[in-house]
Protein backbone atom coordinates (compact mmCIF):
# COMPACT_ATOMS: atom_id res chain seq x y z
CA UNK A 1 0.00 0.00 0.00
CA UNK A 2 0.94 3.54 -0.59
CA UNK A 3 0.65 5.72 2.10
CA UNK A 4 -2.01 4.42 3.36
CA UNK A 5 -2.83 7.39 5.77
CA UNK A 6 -3.22 9.96 2.93
CA UNK A 7 -5.12 7.89 0.91
CA UNK A 8 -7.43 7.72 3.36
CA UNK A 9 -8.26 11.05 4.17
CA UNK A 10 -8.16 11.75 0.21
CA UNK A 11 -10.80 9.01 -0.31
CA UNK A 12 -12.81 10.63 2.22
CA UNK A 13 -12.69 14.38 1.22
CA UNK A 14 -13.00 13.31 -2.36
CA UNK A 15 -15.90 11.70 -2.19
CA UNK A 16 -17.54 13.85 -0.10
CA UNK A 17 -17.55 16.18 -2.73
CA UNK A 18 -18.68 13.62 -5.64
CA UNK A 19 -21.90 13.20 -3.36
CA UNK A 20 -22.04 16.73 -1.36
CA UNK A 21 -24.95 18.57 -3.10
CA UNK A 22 -23.07 22.06 -2.26
CA UNK A 23 -19.42 22.64 -3.02
CA UNK A 24 -17.53 23.38 0.41
CA UNK A 25 -15.10 24.99 -1.63
CA UNK A 26 -16.46 26.81 -4.89
CA UNK A 27 -19.39 29.46 -4.42
CA UNK A 28 -22.68 27.86 -4.61
CA UNK A 29 -24.42 30.73 -6.69
CA UNK A 30 -21.77 30.52 -9.79
CA UNK A 31 -24.21 30.78 -12.84
CA UNK A 32 -24.06 27.48 -15.34
CA UNK A 33 -20.71 27.42 -17.43
CA UNK A 34 -21.52 29.25 -20.90
CA UNK A 35 -24.36 31.00 -19.40
CA UNK A 36 -21.86 33.69 -17.45
CA UNK A 37 -22.36 37.47 -18.05
CA UNK A 38 -19.24 38.39 -16.38
CA UNK A 39 -15.96 36.74 -16.48
CA UNK A 40 -15.63 33.91 -14.01
CA UNK A 41 -11.67 33.44 -13.59
CA UNK A 42 -11.80 30.78 -10.94
CA UNK A 43 -11.11 27.77 -13.29
CA UNK A 44 -11.34 25.23 -10.75
CA UNK A 45 -14.71 26.48 -10.33
CA UNK A 46 -16.17 27.24 -13.38
CA UNK A 47 -15.12 25.29 -16.18
CA UNK A 48 -13.94 27.35 -19.21
CA UNK A 49 -13.88 27.59 -22.46
CA UNK A 50 -15.05 24.00 -22.15
CA UNK A 51 -18.23 24.20 -20.36
CA UNK A 52 -20.43 22.32 -22.57
CA UNK A 53 -20.39 18.51 -21.09
CA UNK A 54 -21.07 15.99 -24.30
CA UNK A 55 -21.90 12.51 -22.80
CA UNK A 56 -22.16 10.05 -25.44
CA UNK A 57 -23.00 6.99 -26.02
CA UNK A 58 -22.45 3.89 -28.12
CA UNK A 59 -25.08 1.41 -29.20
CA UNK A 60 -22.70 -1.45 -30.77
CA UNK A 61 -24.66 -4.22 -31.80
CA UNK A 62 -22.21 -6.18 -33.88
CA UNK A 63 -19.72 -8.95 -32.50
CA UNK A 64 -16.57 -9.73 -33.97
CA UNK A 65 -17.79 -13.27 -35.10
CA UNK A 66 -20.80 -15.57 -35.70
CA UNK A 67 -21.48 -18.19 -32.89
CA UNK A 68 -20.51 -15.63 -29.64
CA UNK A 69 -22.45 -16.77 -26.48
CA UNK A 70 -24.33 -14.58 -24.13
CA UNK A 71 -21.47 -13.97 -21.94
CA UNK A 72 -19.34 -13.68 -24.97
CA UNK A 73 -21.36 -11.18 -26.68
CA UNK A 74 -21.75 -9.22 -23.15
CA UNK A 75 -17.47 -8.97 -23.31
CA UNK A 76 -17.46 -7.14 -26.43
CA UNK A 77 -20.31 -4.97 -27.19
CA UNK A 78 -21.91 -4.26 -23.14
CA UNK A 79 -25.08 -5.58 -21.53
CA UNK A 80 -27.77 -6.47 -24.19
CA UNK A 81 -30.17 -4.01 -22.36
CA UNK A 82 -27.29 -1.28 -21.86
CA UNK A 83 -26.08 1.57 -24.62
CA UNK A 84 -22.06 1.90 -23.83
CA UNK A 85 -19.74 5.07 -22.88
CA UNK A 86 -18.18 6.52 -25.46
CA UNK A 87 -16.81 9.55 -23.43
CA UNK A 88 -17.53 12.50 -21.78
CA UNK A 89 -16.46 15.67 -23.59
CA UNK A 90 -15.80 19.05 -22.46
CA UNK A 91 -16.82 21.11 -25.55
CA UNK A 92 -16.20 25.27 -25.87
CA UNK A 93 -18.82 26.99 -25.68
CA UNK A 94 -19.40 27.73 -29.17
CA UNK A 95 -19.45 24.20 -30.07
CA UNK A 96 -15.82 23.58 -31.49
CA UNK A 97 -13.07 21.92 -28.61
CA UNK A 98 -9.36 21.86 -27.33
CA UNK A 99 -8.11 18.30 -27.88
CA UNK A 100 -4.95 16.83 -25.86
CA UNK A 101 -4.41 19.66 -23.71
CA UNK A 102 -1.55 19.35 -21.29
CA UNK A 103 1.24 16.08 -22.01
CA UNK A 104 2.37 16.09 -18.16
CA UNK A 105 -1.60 14.72 -17.27
CA UNK A 106 -1.70 12.17 -19.87
CA UNK A 107 -1.76 8.31 -19.00
CA UNK A 108 -1.06 5.15 -20.71
CA UNK A 109 -2.27 2.67 -18.46
CA UNK A 110 -5.56 2.33 -16.44
CA UNK A 111 -5.45 -0.97 -15.30
CA UNK A 112 -2.09 -0.11 -12.70
CA UNK A 113 -3.36 3.03 -11.62
CA UNK A 114 -7.06 1.45 -10.70
CA UNK A 115 -4.83 -1.33 -8.76
CA UNK A 116 -2.30 0.39 -6.74
CA UNK A 117 -4.52 1.13 -3.72
CA UNK A 118 -3.51 4.69 -3.76
CA UNK A 119 -7.41 5.38 -3.55
CA UNK A 120 -10.33 3.06 -2.54
CA UNK A 121 -12.68 2.44 -4.71
CA UNK A 122 -11.02 2.54 -7.79
CA UNK A 123 -11.60 -1.75 -8.12
CA UNK A 124 -15.21 -0.81 -8.56
CA UNK A 125 -14.51 1.43 -10.82
CA UNK A 126 -12.79 -0.16 -13.55
CA UNK A 127 -15.29 -3.16 -13.48
CA UNK A 128 -17.74 -0.42 -14.14
CA UNK A 129 -16.03 0.25 -16.96
CA UNK A 130 -14.70 -2.73 -17.85
CA UNK A 131 -18.55 -3.66 -18.31
CA UNK A 132 -19.51 -0.26 -19.99
CA UNK A 133 -16.83 1.60 -21.43
CA UNK A 134 -16.56 -1.04 -24.80
CA UNK A 135 -14.60 -0.01 -27.94
CA UNK A 136 -15.94 -0.28 -31.35
CA UNK A 137 -12.82 -2.28 -31.80
CA UNK A 138 -12.59 -5.50 -30.19
CA UNK A 139 -9.95 -5.87 -27.86
CA UNK A 140 -9.34 -2.24 -27.39
CA UNK A 141 -11.58 -0.86 -24.24
CA UNK A 142 -8.71 0.54 -22.50
CA UNK A 143 -7.09 1.92 -25.28
CA UNK A 144 -10.33 4.03 -25.66
CA UNK A 145 -10.12 4.86 -21.62
CA UNK A 146 -6.33 6.30 -21.96
CA UNK A 147 -7.67 7.96 -25.69
CA UNK A 148 -10.70 9.56 -23.99
CA UNK A 149 -8.51 10.94 -21.01
CA UNK A 150 -5.84 12.24 -22.99
CA UNK A 151 -7.86 13.72 -25.98
CA UNK A 152 -10.68 15.11 -23.83
CA UNK A 153 -9.98 14.81 -19.77
CA UNK A 154 -6.77 16.41 -19.75
CA UNK A 155 -8.80 19.59 -21.20
CA UNK A 156 -10.86 19.61 -17.91
CA UNK A 157 -9.48 22.66 -15.61
CA UNK A 158 -11.54 21.44 -12.74
CA UNK A 159 -9.49 18.35 -12.76
CA UNK A 160 -5.66 19.83 -12.75
CA UNK A 161 -3.46 18.84 -10.26
CA UNK A 162 -3.51 23.14 -8.65
CA UNK A 163 -7.59 22.74 -7.84
CA UNK A 164 -7.11 19.27 -6.10
CA UNK A 165 -4.41 21.12 -4.21
CA UNK A 166 -6.01 24.00 -3.36
CA UNK A 167 -8.62 21.82 -2.20
CA UNK A 168 -6.30 20.03 0.28
CA UNK A 169 -4.94 22.93 1.67
CA UNK A 170 -8.27 25.00 2.83
CA UNK A 171 -8.33 21.72 4.69
CA UNK A 172 -5.24 21.82 6.24
CA UNK A 173 -4.02 18.34 5.17
CA UNK A 174 -2.70 18.52 1.48
CA UNK A 175 -0.31 16.06 -0.70
CA UNK A 176 1.91 17.79 -3.29
CA UNK A 177 3.02 14.97 -4.84
CA UNK A 178 2.24 14.94 -8.07
CA UNK A 179 1.51 11.42 -9.06
CA UNK A 180 -1.58 11.73 -6.35
CA UNK A 181 -3.01 14.62 -7.40
CA UNK A 182 -2.81 13.61 -11.32
CA UNK A 183 -4.44 10.14 -10.35
CA UNK A 184 -7.29 11.84 -8.71
CA UNK A 185 -8.16 13.83 -11.71
CA UNK A 186 -8.01 10.63 -13.72
CA UNK A 187 -10.21 8.70 -11.68
CA UNK A 188 -12.53 11.53 -11.26
CA UNK A 189 -12.87 11.72 -15.11
CA UNK A 190 -13.48 8.43 -15.01
CA UNK A 191 -15.73 8.31 -12.36
CA UNK A 192 -18.02 11.50 -13.28
CA UNK A 193 -18.08 9.79 -16.74
CA UNK A 194 -19.65 6.69 -15.59
CA UNK A 195 -22.09 8.51 -12.81
CA UNK A 196 -23.28 10.58 -15.48
CA UNK A 197 -23.93 7.52 -17.58
CA UNK A 198 -25.77 5.69 -15.52
CA UNK A 199 -28.21 8.71 -15.23
CA UNK A 200 -29.06 8.77 -19.02
CA UNK A 201 -30.36 5.17 -19.55
CA UNK A 202 -30.93 5.34 -22.83
CA UNK A 203 -32.19 1.72 -23.14
CA UNK A 204 -34.34 2.19 -20.67
CA UNK A 205 -36.25 5.37 -21.99
CA UNK A 206 -36.51 3.97 -25.23
CA UNK A 207 -37.92 0.87 -23.91
CA UNK A 208 -40.63 2.67 -22.28
CA UNK A 209 -41.56 3.77 -25.54
CA UNK A 210 -41.80 0.42 -27.27
CA UNK A 211 -38.45 1.57 -28.66
CA UNK A 212 -36.81 -1.90 -28.48
CA UNK A 213 -34.06 -3.61 -30.46
CA UNK A 214 -35.39 -5.45 -33.44
CA UNK A 215 -34.32 -7.14 -36.47
CA UNK A 216 -37.50 -6.35 -38.14
CA UNK A 217 -39.13 -3.04 -37.21
CA UNK A 218 -37.51 0.06 -38.08
CA UNK A 219 -38.06 3.35 -36.42
CA UNK A 220 -38.69 6.97 -36.92
CA UNK A 221 -36.00 9.54 -36.15
CA UNK A 222 -38.80 11.66 -34.67
CA UNK A 223 -40.00 9.35 -32.15
CA UNK A 224 -36.64 8.54 -30.77
CA UNK A 225 -35.86 12.11 -30.35
CA UNK A 226 -38.91 12.70 -28.96
CA UNK A 227 -38.54 9.56 -26.23
CA UNK A 228 -35.09 11.23 -25.30
CA UNK A 229 -36.26 14.45 -25.19
CA UNK A 230 -38.93 13.44 -23.14
CA UNK A 231 -36.65 12.21 -20.46
CA UNK A 232 -33.70 14.85 -20.93
CA UNK A 233 -36.05 17.51 -19.01
CA UNK A 234 -37.51 18.65 -22.72
CA UNK A 235 -34.08 19.27 -24.14
CA UNK A 236 -32.93 17.91 -27.64
CA UNK A 237 -30.66 15.01 -27.70
CA UNK A 238 -28.37 14.15 -31.11
CA UNK A 239 -28.62 10.74 -32.22
CA UNK A 240 -26.19 9.01 -35.34
CA UNK A 241 -26.37 6.81 -37.41
CA UNK A 242 -23.99 4.55 -39.65
CA UNK A 243 -24.37 4.59 -42.82
CA UNK A 244 -26.50 1.93 -43.41
CA UNK A 245 -29.04 3.89 -41.28
CA UNK A 246 -28.35 1.61 -37.95
CA UNK A 247 -28.48 3.76 -34.96
CA UNK A 248 -24.92 4.26 -33.26
CA UNK A 249 -24.67 6.78 -31.24
CA UNK A 250 -26.49 9.77 -28.82
CA UNK A 251 -24.62 12.30 -27.39
CA UNK A 252 -26.28 14.31 -24.54
CA UNK A 253 -25.22 17.89 -24.03
CA UNK A 254 -25.01 19.69 -20.51
CA UNK A 255 -23.91 22.88 -18.59
CA UNK A 256 -22.43 22.53 -15.52
CA UNK A 257 -22.44 23.96 -12.10
CA UNK A 258 -19.67 24.72 -9.95
CA UNK A 259 -16.52 22.07 -10.52
CA UNK A 260 -17.18 18.78 -12.26
CA UNK A 261 -16.41 16.96 -8.58
CA UNK A 262 -20.22 18.10 -7.76
CA UNK A 263 -21.33 16.85 -10.92
CA UNK A 264 -23.91 19.53 -11.07
CA UNK A 265 -24.87 18.54 -14.58
CA UNK A 266 -28.09 20.60 -16.33
CA UNK A 267 -29.00 19.28 -19.73
CA UNK A 268 -29.27 21.81 -22.67
CA UNK A 269 -30.40 21.06 -26.01
CA UNK A 270 -28.61 20.29 -28.64
CA UNK A 271 -29.75 23.19 -30.71
CA UNK A 272 -28.36 25.66 -28.17
CA UNK A 273 -24.90 24.85 -30.23
CA UNK A 274 -26.53 27.40 -33.62
CA UNK A 275 -24.21 26.75 -36.13
CA UNK A 276 -22.20 23.95 -35.18
CA UNK A 277 -25.55 21.59 -34.55
CA UNK A 278 -23.66 18.52 -36.12
CA UNK A 279 -25.33 16.51 -38.78
CA UNK A 280 -26.87 13.60 -37.96
CA UNK A 281 -27.22 10.66 -40.92
CA UNK A 282 -29.91 9.25 -39.33
CA UNK A 283 -32.68 9.43 -42.24
CA UNK A 284 -36.51 10.74 -41.26
CA UNK A 285 -37.79 7.22 -41.25
CA UNK A 286 -36.59 2.88 -41.58
CA UNK A 287 -33.52 3.39 -38.25
CA UNK A 288 -32.38 0.39 -37.71
CA UNK A 289 -32.00 -0.41 -34.04
CA UNK A 290 -30.59 -4.34 -34.12
CA UNK A 291 -30.18 -6.70 -30.89
CA UNK A 292 -26.85 -7.32 -29.36
CA UNK A 293 -25.07 -9.67 -31.29
CA UNK A 294 -27.12 -9.67 -34.83
CA UNK A 295 -25.43 -10.04 -37.77
CA UNK A 296 -26.98 -8.66 -40.64
CA UNK A 297 -25.89 -10.81 -44.14
CA UNK A 298 -25.46 -8.17 -46.24
CA UNK A 299 -22.98 -5.49 -43.60
CA UNK A 300 -19.83 -5.78 -43.46
CA UNK A 301 -18.20 -9.12 -41.73
CA UNK A 302 -17.29 -8.03 -38.23
CA UNK A 303 -15.90 -5.62 -36.37
CA UNK A 304 -12.07 -4.69 -37.00
CA UNK A 305 -9.77 -6.47 -34.15
CA UNK A 306 -7.48 -4.31 -32.32
CA UNK A 307 -5.39 -1.47 -34.53
CA UNK A 308 -7.53 -3.15 -37.86
CA UNK A 309 -8.79 -0.03 -38.77
CA UNK A 310 -5.65 1.96 -38.44
CA UNK A 311 -3.34 0.91 -41.65
CA UNK A 312 -3.77 1.99 -45.21
CA UNK A 313 -5.89 4.61 -45.64
CA UNK A 314 -7.05 7.46 -48.30
CA UNK A 315 -4.59 8.79 -50.65
CA UNK A 316 -5.56 12.32 -52.06
CA UNK A 317 -4.40 15.65 -52.58
CA UNK A 318 -5.47 18.61 -50.33
CA UNK A 319 -6.98 21.69 -52.18
CA UNK A 320 -7.76 25.06 -50.68
CA UNK A 321 -11.36 26.56 -52.32
CA UNK A 322 -12.07 30.33 -51.65
CA UNK A 323 -15.34 31.87 -50.43
CA UNK A 324 -17.09 31.08 -53.76
CA UNK A 325 -16.48 27.41 -53.54
CA UNK A 326 -14.09 27.49 -56.15
CA UNK A 327 -10.64 25.81 -56.41
CA UNK A 328 -7.85 28.50 -55.70
CA UNK A 329 -4.67 26.51 -54.55
CA UNK A 330 -3.16 23.57 -52.87
CA UNK A 331 -1.15 21.91 -50.09
CA UNK A 332 2.65 20.70 -50.62
CA UNK A 333 4.25 18.41 -48.36
CA UNK A 334 5.25 20.70 -45.43
CA UNK A 335 1.41 21.90 -45.25
CA UNK A 336 2.26 25.46 -46.46
CA UNK A 337 -0.07 26.21 -49.72
CA UNK A 338 0.67 27.06 -53.68
CA UNK A 339 -1.44 28.47 -56.14
CA UNK A 340 1.07 26.63 -58.95
CA UNK A 341 2.76 23.53 -59.56
CA UNK A 342 1.97 19.81 -58.13
CA UNK A 343 0.13 19.44 -54.78
CA UNK A 344 1.76 16.57 -53.02
CA UNK A 345 0.15 13.20 -52.22
CA UNK A 346 -1.67 12.77 -48.47
CA UNK A 347 -2.78 10.03 -46.90
CA UNK A 348 -5.89 10.46 -44.78
CA UNK A 349 -5.50 7.85 -42.04
CA UNK A 350 -8.80 6.45 -40.21
CA UNK A 351 -7.34 7.39 -36.35
CA UNK A 352 -8.73 4.90 -33.50
CA UNK A 353 -11.75 6.11 -31.60
CA UNK A 354 -12.85 8.19 -34.41
CA UNK A 355 -11.43 11.31 -36.65
CA UNK A 356 -7.78 11.14 -38.78
CA UNK A 357 -4.93 11.77 -39.40
CA UNK A 358 -3.14 13.17 -42.25
CA UNK A 359 0.32 12.38 -43.43
CA UNK A 360 2.44 13.51 -46.22
CA UNK A 361 5.91 12.05 -47.04
CA UNK A 362 7.23 14.36 -44.24
CA UNK A 363 5.50 13.19 -41.57
CA UNK A 364 1.91 13.83 -39.71
CA UNK A 365 -0.05 17.18 -39.63
CA UNK A 366 -0.22 18.74 -36.72
CA UNK A 367 -0.86 22.72 -35.55
CA UNK A 368 1.79 24.98 -34.05
CA UNK A 369 1.13 27.03 -31.40
CA UNK A 370 -0.13 29.56 -33.87
CA UNK A 371 -2.95 27.97 -35.43
CA UNK A 372 -0.54 27.28 -38.53
CA UNK A 373 -0.91 23.85 -40.22
CA UNK A 374 2.41 22.10 -40.27
CA UNK A 375 3.15 18.32 -41.61
CA UNK A 376 6.54 17.08 -40.70
CA UNK A 377 6.13 14.57 -37.08
CA UNK A 378 7.56 11.80 -37.56
CA UNK A 379 5.88 10.33 -34.22
CA UNK A 380 2.06 9.43 -34.55
CA UNK A 381 1.31 10.85 -31.03
CA UNK A 382 2.12 14.58 -32.61
CA UNK A 383 -1.00 14.04 -34.95
CA UNK A 384 -3.42 16.18 -34.45
CA UNK A 385 -7.18 13.93 -35.35
CA UNK A 386 -8.75 15.62 -38.10
CA UNK A 387 -12.74 16.05 -38.83
CA UNK A 388 -13.53 14.88 -42.57
CA UNK A 389 -16.55 15.01 -44.31
CA UNK A 390 -16.99 12.58 -46.40
CA UNK A 391 -19.83 13.98 -48.75
CA UNK A 392 -18.25 17.28 -49.10
CA UNK A 393 -14.56 16.10 -48.58
CA UNK A 394 -14.18 18.99 -46.29
CA UNK A 395 -11.12 18.88 -43.70
CA UNK A 396 -11.94 20.12 -39.97
CA UNK A 397 -10.12 20.09 -36.71
CA UNK A 398 -12.09 19.91 -33.43
CA UNK A 399 -15.50 20.76 -35.02
CA UNK A 400 -13.93 24.01 -36.77
CA UNK A 401 -14.28 23.84 -40.73
CA UNK A 402 -12.82 27.00 -41.22
CA UNK A 403 -9.45 27.97 -42.94
CA UNK A 404 -7.75 31.25 -43.19
CA UNK A 405 -4.58 32.70 -44.82
CA UNK A 406 -3.27 36.68 -44.95
CA UNK A 407 -1.85 36.18 -48.29
CA UNK A 408 -2.23 34.07 -51.58
CA UNK A 409 1.13 33.21 -52.80
CA UNK A 410 1.79 33.85 -56.35
CA UNK A 411 4.25 31.63 -58.34
CA UNK A 412 6.80 29.98 -56.84
CA UNK A 413 5.84 31.10 -53.31
CA UNK A 414 4.63 29.30 -50.41
CA UNK A 415 2.07 30.71 -48.14
CA UNK A 416 1.34 29.64 -44.59
CA UNK A 417 -2.32 28.26 -43.82
CA UNK A 418 -4.35 28.60 -40.37
CA UNK A 419 -6.87 26.85 -38.83
CA UNK A 420 -9.57 29.34 -38.17
CA UNK A 421 -11.22 28.41 -34.55
CA UNK A 422 -12.73 31.92 -34.19
CA UNK A 423 -15.00 30.40 -36.66
CA UNK A 424 -17.59 32.88 -37.53
CA UNK A 425 -14.70 35.81 -36.49
CA UNK A 426 -11.77 34.06 -38.53
CA UNK A 427 -9.55 37.04 -38.40
CA UNK A 428 -7.72 35.97 -41.61
CA UNK A 429 -8.23 37.92 -44.66
CA UNK A 430 -8.41 35.26 -47.18
CA UNK A 431 -11.32 32.67 -45.79
CA UNK A 432 -10.74 29.12 -46.86
CA UNK A 433 -11.88 25.60 -47.29
CA UNK A 434 -9.69 22.47 -46.82
CA UNK A 435 -10.71 19.59 -48.83
CA UNK A 436 -9.58 16.21 -49.72
CA UNK A 437 -9.85 14.65 -52.71
CA UNK A 438 -9.09 11.03 -53.24
CA UNK A 439 -7.01 9.73 -56.25
C1 LIG B 1 -17.11 33.88 -18.84
O1 LIG B 1 -16.00 33.52 -18.03
C2 LIG B 1 -14.80 33.27 -18.75
C3 LIG B 1 -13.75 32.80 -17.75
O2 LIG B 1 -13.44 33.78 -16.84
C4 LIG B 1 -14.37 34.52 -19.49
O3 LIG B 1 -13.19 34.28 -20.21
C5 LIG B 1 -15.48 34.93 -20.43
O4 LIG B 1 -15.14 36.10 -21.09
C6 LIG B 1 -16.75 35.12 -19.64
N1 LIG B 1 -17.84 35.48 -20.54
C7 LIG B 1 -18.51 36.64 -20.43
C8 LIG B 1 -19.59 36.88 -21.44
O5 LIG B 1 -18.24 37.47 -19.58
C1 LIG C 1 -19.36 -19.06 -23.46
O1 LIG C 1 -18.12 -19.36 -24.07
C2 LIG C 1 -16.99 -19.31 -23.18
C3 LIG C 1 -15.72 -19.64 -23.93
O2 LIG C 1 -15.65 -19.08 -25.17
C4 LIG C 1 -17.17 -20.32 -22.06
O3 LIG C 1 -16.07 -20.18 -21.15
C5 LIG C 1 -18.47 -20.04 -21.33
O4 LIG C 1 -18.68 -21.05 -20.39
C6 LIG C 1 -19.64 -20.02 -22.32
N1 LIG C 1 -20.83 -19.63 -21.58
C7 LIG C 1 -21.97 -20.29 -21.72
C8 LIG C 1 -23.11 -19.80 -20.87
O5 LIG C 1 -22.11 -21.24 -22.45
C1 LIG D 1 -17.39 7.48 -7.74
O1 LIG D 1 -18.57 8.22 -7.50
C2 LIG D 1 -19.45 7.60 -6.59
C3 LIG D 1 -20.72 8.41 -6.56
O2 LIG D 1 -20.47 9.74 -6.24
C4 LIG D 1 -18.77 7.49 -5.25
O3 LIG D 1 -19.62 6.87 -4.34
C5 LIG D 1 -17.48 6.68 -5.41
O4 LIG D 1 -16.77 6.67 -4.20
C6 LIG D 1 -16.60 7.27 -6.47
N1 LIG D 1 -15.49 6.37 -6.74
C7 LIG D 1 -14.21 6.74 -6.70
C8 LIG D 1 -13.19 5.72 -7.03
O5 LIG D 1 -13.87 7.87 -6.43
Amino acid sequence: MFIPAQSVWLNSLFSVFSTANDNAYCPIDLPNTCTNTTAIPDSCCFEYPGGIFLQSQFWNYRPSKAGLNESEIVRELGPLDSFTIHGLWPDNCDGSFDQFCRRDLFIDDVYYRFHNGHYAGTEDLYDDMDLLWKSNVVGGDESLWIHEYNKHGSCIKNLYSECYERWGQQDELSTTDPTLLKERGVIDYFNASVNLFKKLDTYKTLEGKGIVPSTEVTYSKSEIEAALTESFEGKDVFINCNQNNELTEIWYYHRLQGSLLNEHFKPMSVYDLGKKVPFSRCKATGIKYFPKGHAPRNGRPGRPGNGGNRRGGKRGVLRIFDNNDKAIGFVIKNGHWMTKGTPANYQLIKAPFGNYNLKSRLGYCAFDVNDEFACHSKNPQDAAQFDYNEETGRIGYSNVFDWGANEVPQSTKQGKLYIAKGGADNQYKYKLDLKFVSM
